[in-house]
Order: C-alpha cells, then structure tokens, then sequence
C-alpha cells in the first residue's frame, strides 16, 4: 500500500503535505504573535517559528526598511550581513520590486549577497502595509531547488500575518 509518509521528497504527496504545512504554520504563527504589539518581540518569535517549522532552512529571518537600505532584523541561522542597498542582492531585489524572488539556485542569481556559504537557493517576500514596505522576509536553504510556488505563497501568507502584528505600519521605522 503508498504510504505518503515515505514517498519520494517532492512528489504530489509532499506537495499536499506542504499545502497543509502552511495552513498549520499560519494558524501557529497568528496564535503565536497574537495579544503582543511590540515589533521587535513578534518578529524574533516569527523567526524562530518559521525556521523550525520548515524543513531544510540554514537562515530565516528579516530585514526592514530604513530610509534607501534594509537593515538586519531578528533572525535565526549564522550572522549575517546587516545593510543591503535597496536593488541589491535578492533582499534588495525582492524590496524594490515588492514582489516575491525565488532563486532556485543562488549562484545563477547575479549580485546575490552570500552572508552563509552553505545557502544554496533562497526565497525572500517583502513586508508590505497597504502600499508601505516594511521589510522582507528572507528565508535561505543548503538544499538547490528548496522553494517551489507553494512555499512562495505560504510564505506572501506568513509575511501577511507577521505585517499584522508588528504594531501598526510606522513601529518599526
Ligand atoms: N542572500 C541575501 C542576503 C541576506 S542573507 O541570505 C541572510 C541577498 O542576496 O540579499
């Protein structure tokens, strides 16, 4: 009989179990950051969520806007660099263009900024309040390939949830 708790990494039913991750993590992660304002505090705790949720992560963590650069937030993984220019690297372009960058290989992404020599692909989704960004989320693997579409749109969600509870749009700037 298929047992869908050893099939193959990435096949369908991965997929699925992928699909119901993220409903989990989003539900986890509301509840987590829920009856706290204080940004700094959710962020930290959204980090250390995210990255013992999803598998296969070397560094999840954030980075907001301050005037032209995003700056280091909380994060788990090895330190990292601290000021990306906005258009620079996936965290700068992710920021300027306000929209998701899958890098499925990071050594094929041109100007890609290596903070962690193990990364080998990396997703970053920005933090946007309306029509304000805020930051992005940045979420870096050791395995080539890690993120697919599904993980992009579990992660725009996750991002949504995080803008929500950070203490209103101007707490961090
Ligand atoms: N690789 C990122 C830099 C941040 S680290 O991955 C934590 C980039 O190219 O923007």
């Amino acid at each position: 009989m298929h047992d869908p708790e050893h099939a193959t990494p990435w096949t369908v039913p991965r997929a699925m179990n992928k699909a119901s991750l993220y409903d989990d993590l989003a539900r986890e992660l509301d509840g987590l950051l829920s009856g706290e304002t204080d940004a700094v505090a959710n962020a930290a705790n959204a980090a250390a969520a995210i990255y013992h949720a999803l598998p296969s992560l070397n560094w999840a963590g954030f980075y907001f806007l301050r005037g032209e650069e995003l700056v280091l937030g909380p994060f788990q993984g090895r330190p990292a660099c601290v000021r990306i220019l906005l258009g620079r690297g996936v965290c700068g372009t992710a920021a300027l263009r306000r929209q998701p960058v899958l890098v499925p290989d990071v050594g094929a992404f041109p100007g890609h900024i290596a903070c962690d020599t193990a990364s080998r692909s990396e997703l970053v989704v920005p933090l946007l309040a309306g029509d304000r960004l805020l930051g992005v989320l940045d979420l870096d693997s050791p395995e080539m390939g890690r993120f697919d579409t599904a993980d992009q749109a579990g992660c725009a969600r996750l991002a949504e949830i995080v803008v929500r509870h950070l203490g209103g749009a101007g707490s961090l700037s």
